[in-house]
């Protein structure tokens, strides 16, 4: 294979009068008449929701073209690798992933591998796979999934490496139509990219500028989603309440709330991800006014320490997230919280540490996801000197999650005897009696019940508790 890549905008021309979907479509179902199967495809997503997102949306695209998913990697014959770059670890283990690939696609005459997502948009990984990693065909960033088949067949007619990654984030369009994972709760992108640049994260180098959507676009999805049953939204954002700031009629994202909160047929609203220090009153009093906005709020500190949260570019003291969270709590005293903590910042003694448990403990958090700080080359935080030893970063990390524990139990405990409704996701992962879903506070429950419960909502006593989940028993 030619070491030269090729762009898309290269064979623009070349391609102009062709409908990819439908080409790729006639070359799948020829592979069915000769072979009697399906083509079929796999995809590896690591990160966060977005992504998540991101790669329902490239299944969507894919079973458009005929290919059937799978999940194993032996049987496929185009593997996509949806990556993430927030921590080092996630990128070394895709770079590894990748380098067994090639005895795989040595095996086999007809395998496609893809590679996309954040790394993608990053020089360094991305310099990498061109360099290294010839059999890696197909590279493209997070913009550009609805060229996918556009890549697939620019791929396939050229027998050339191609790659798209848009540079200007102006260019970002949405999958207008798009089959969805599930049929009961949707996920919905409001704003793309963040303008934040905290220091220790890569994504707005990844991701790009803030470009909110339209409220009319978002409403009118939602209300689709309404109309065919869906009972659950949840609105994506890397910043999800600086959304709007930008649009030419700005609209705050309460307000948005309120739209979306008159969708007839909708039931429960999730909102993921704010960020403290553009939290307004406003937003938190909607908790009290808005009766389908999902009473969880999950509200990243990173740190309990001004001086780190400072150092961080996070524009908010302790006391000033402290008094959100009493707000919140004064408007719904029930309201499930959660938060993101980074452990080992660069500059964190154990002074600043007891500060992070401190507010813990104050806040009580049902529960967090937690991180050891991962160095991101690219970032401000990657230069600072004081950098803390990874034995330090573990010590401190298993005494958080000591604390967070001891609270997650406490709070599930005192729900056991009380009444929940639960939207029924799935058959439970750890036992096919049961089904498992989650409160409108976002707890998951486990119950005996049948796969016909799914995508409803059901009462439920709770009966027992764990620190990250409850059992219960059906009412009705
Ligand atoms: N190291 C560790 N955790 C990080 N996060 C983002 N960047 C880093 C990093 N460099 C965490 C933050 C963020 C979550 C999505 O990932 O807590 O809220
Ligand atoms: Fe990263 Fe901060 Fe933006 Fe979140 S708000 S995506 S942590 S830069």
């Amino acid at each position: 294979m030619s070491k030269r890549i090729l762009r898309l905008n290269e064979t623009k021309e070349l391609y102009k009068d062709v409908d990819f979907i439908s080409a790729i479509k006639e070359i799948n179902d020829d592979y069915y008449k000769e072979k009697g199967i399906k083509k079929k495809a796999l995809i590896f997503t690591y990160g966060c929701q977005m992504n998540e997102h991101n790669s329902e949306n490239m299944i969507s695209l894919l079973e458009s073209m005929n290919y059937e998913m799978t999940e194993d990697q032996n049987e496929a014959q185009l593997i996509i690798f949806n990556t993430c770059s927030i921590r080092e670890s996630a990128e070394n283990k895709v770079i590894g992933l990748l380098g067994h690939m090639k005895t795989l696609k040595e095996s086999k005459d007809d395998l496609t591998i893809a590679v996309a997502g954040c790394m993608m948009q990053r020089d360094d990984p991305r310099n990498i796979i061109l360099t290294k990693y010839h059999h890696v065909d197909i590279i493209f960033g997070t913009n550009n999934i609805p060229k996918l088949p556009e890549l697939i067949y620019t791929q396939k007619e050229t027998g050339k490496r191609v790659l798209d990654i848009i540079e200007n984030y102006d260019l970002v369009d949405d999958i207008p139509e798009y089959n969805r994972l599930y049929s009961h709760k949707g996920f919905v992108n409001i704003i793309h990219g963040c303008n934040n640049f905290c220091t220790y994260c890569i994504v707005p180098y990844t991701r790009g500028r803030e470009i909110s959507r339209k409220p009319e676009d978002i409403v009118k999805e939602i209300t689709e989603l309404a109309n065919n049953g869906y009972k659950e939204v949840t609105l994506l954002g890397q910043n999800v309440n600086s959304y709007g700031k930008n649009l030419d009629r700005p609209c705050s994202f309460s307000e948005l709330l309120e739209l979306i909160n008159a969708i007839p047929g909708l039931e429960r609203i999730r909102f993921m991800t704010p960020h403290p220090k553009d939290i307004s009153d406003e937003l938190l009093e909607q908790y009290g006014k808005l009766d389908k906005l999902s009473k969880h709020l999950h509200l990243p500190v990173q740190s309990g320490s001004d001086e780190i949260l400072k150092r961080m570019n996070r524009h908010y003291t302790k006391e000033k997230y402290i008094s959100k969270i009493e707000k919140v709590k004064e408007v719904y005293p029930d309201i499930v919280l959660s938060t993101d903590i980074i452990v080992g910042f660069p500059g964190e003694t154990e002074e600043y540490f007891e500060e992070t448990l401190d507010l813990v403990k104050k806040c009580k958090f049902d529960f967090a996801y937690t991180f050891l700080y991962s160095k991101r080359s690219g970032t401000k935080a990657a230069y600072y000197e004081d950098q803390i030893p990874h034995d330090v970063k573990l010590e401190r990390f298993n005494r958080l999650l000591d604390v967070l524990y001891d609270i997650g139990n406490e709070k599930n405990t005192k729900l056991i005897g009380t009444e929940v409704e639960v939207l029924v996701d799935e058959i439970s992962k750890t036992d096919d009696t049961k089904v498992s879903g989650r409160t409108d506070g976002f707890k998951l429950v486990n119950f005996v019940g049948t796969s016909d419960l799914i995508g409803k909502i059901v009462k439920v006593k709770i009966t027992d508790a764990n620190t990250f989940s409850l059992e219960g028993e059906l009412i009705d």
